[in-house]
C-alpha cells in the first residue's frame, strides 16, 4: 500500500563533488570542498554526500579523510563496489555507504547498479560495511527487478536515480518525463513495502525536484551539480536554503 502522508521529515545531502571539480581543475587547494560543506551544513543540509572515484577526478582520499575528521554532519560516502574503495569505507566507516556503479569513460554515473545480476558478490560485498555499522545504500534504477534484489541481499536503502526523469524534463520529452515519474512514484512505495529505505537523487534541480519530494515514501534527496552551479550565482546558502524551501513545500500537507 503506498503511503498517502510523508513518513517523515525529508533530508537533503549536499553532494560537494563539483566543488572539487573545479579546484582539480587548476591543481592546488582551491575551493575547498570541506570549506562547502560547512557551509552546506549552516545552510541547512541534513548530511553530505561525496564520490571517491576510481580515477579521483574530483574528490580525493584527503578529502575524504578530512570530511572523517571535521564534518559534525553524517557522511554519505558513494563508492564503487571495488576491493579498494570497500577497504577505505572500513577504514573510516561513516554514517552511509552508497554503492553506485561506475565506469571510467562516463561523464557521470549514467544508470543504476545492476544488482540483479551481481547478487552473490553484492551480497558478501556489503555484509563487512553493515557489520561496520554503515548503513547501505544502492544506487538502482526504478525497476522492481533491482529492488527486489537489493532487499534479498540485505541493503536497508535503496536510492532511486531520478537522471532519466530530469533529462526528459530538461529536453522537452514531456510523456517521457510523466511516465518516469510514475515509475519512480510506484516503485518507491514498492520499495518501501518491502521494507527498504528509499532515497533520490542525480540531476535534480529547481524545477524537478518537488514532485519527487512529494512522494510520501522517500526520506532522502541526494542533490551536487545543479546547487554548485547555482551557487556560483547566488551564493551556496541561498541556493540550498532555496532547494529545501522547494523541498518542504513540496512534502507540506495539501
Ligand atoms: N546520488 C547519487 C548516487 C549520485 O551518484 C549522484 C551524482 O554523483 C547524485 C545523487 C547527485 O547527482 P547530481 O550531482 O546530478 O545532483
Amino acid at each position: 500500500m503506498p503511503a498517502t502522508q510523508p513518513l517523515g521529515k525529508l533530508r537533503l545531502g549536499v553532494n560537494i563533488d563539483h566543488v572539487a571539480t573545479v579546484r582539480n581543475a587548476r591543481g592546488g587547494a582551491y575551493p575547498d570542498p570541506i570549506r562547502a560543506a560547512r557551509i552546506a551544513e549552516e545552510a541547512g543540509a541534513d548530511g553530505i554526500t561525496a564520490h571517491l572515484r576510481e580515477d579521483r577526478r574530483h574528490i580525493s582520499d584527503d578529502d575524504i579523510a578530512r570530511l572523517m575528521d571535521t564534518l559534525s554532519l553524517p557522511l554519505n560516502f558513494e563508492m564503487a563496489a571495488t576491493p579498494e574503495m570497500q577497504a577505505i569505507a572500513l577504514r573510516h566507516k561513516p554514517h552511509a555507504v552508497c554503492i553506485v556503479p561506475e565506469k571510467r569513460e562516463e561523464r557521470t554515473t549514467e544508470g543504476g547498479l545492476e544488482v540483479a545480476r551481481e547478487e552473490n558478490q553484492l551480497a558478501h560485498f556489503i555484509a563487512p560495511l553493515r557489520d561496520a555499522g554503515c548503513r547501505v545504500s544502492i544506487f538502482i534504477a526504478a525497476d522492481s527487478r533491482q529492488i527486489e534484489a537489493a532487499h534479498r541481499i540485505g541493503a536497508a536503502v535503496i536510492e532511486l536515480h531520478t537522471g532519466a526523469y530530469c533529462d526528459a524534463h530538461a529536453e522537452g520529452r514531456l510523456e517521457e518525463r510523466d511516465a518516469e515519474l510514475e515509475r519512480l512514484r510506484e516503485m518507491s512505495a514498492y520499495a518501501h513495502s518491502l521494507g527498504l529505505e528509499v532515497h533520490a537523487g542525480h540531476g535534480l534541480t529547481y524545477d524537478t525536484v518537488q514532485s519527487v519530494a512529494a512522494f510520501p515514501e522517500v526520506m532522502e534527496l541526494n542533490i551536487g551539480h545543479f546547487l554548485i552551479g547555482e551557487a556560483i550565482f547566488r551564493g551556496l546558502v541561498p541556493a540550498i536554503a532555496e532547494m529545501r524551501r522547494l523541498m518542504e513545500e513540496a512534502r507540506a500537507p495539501a
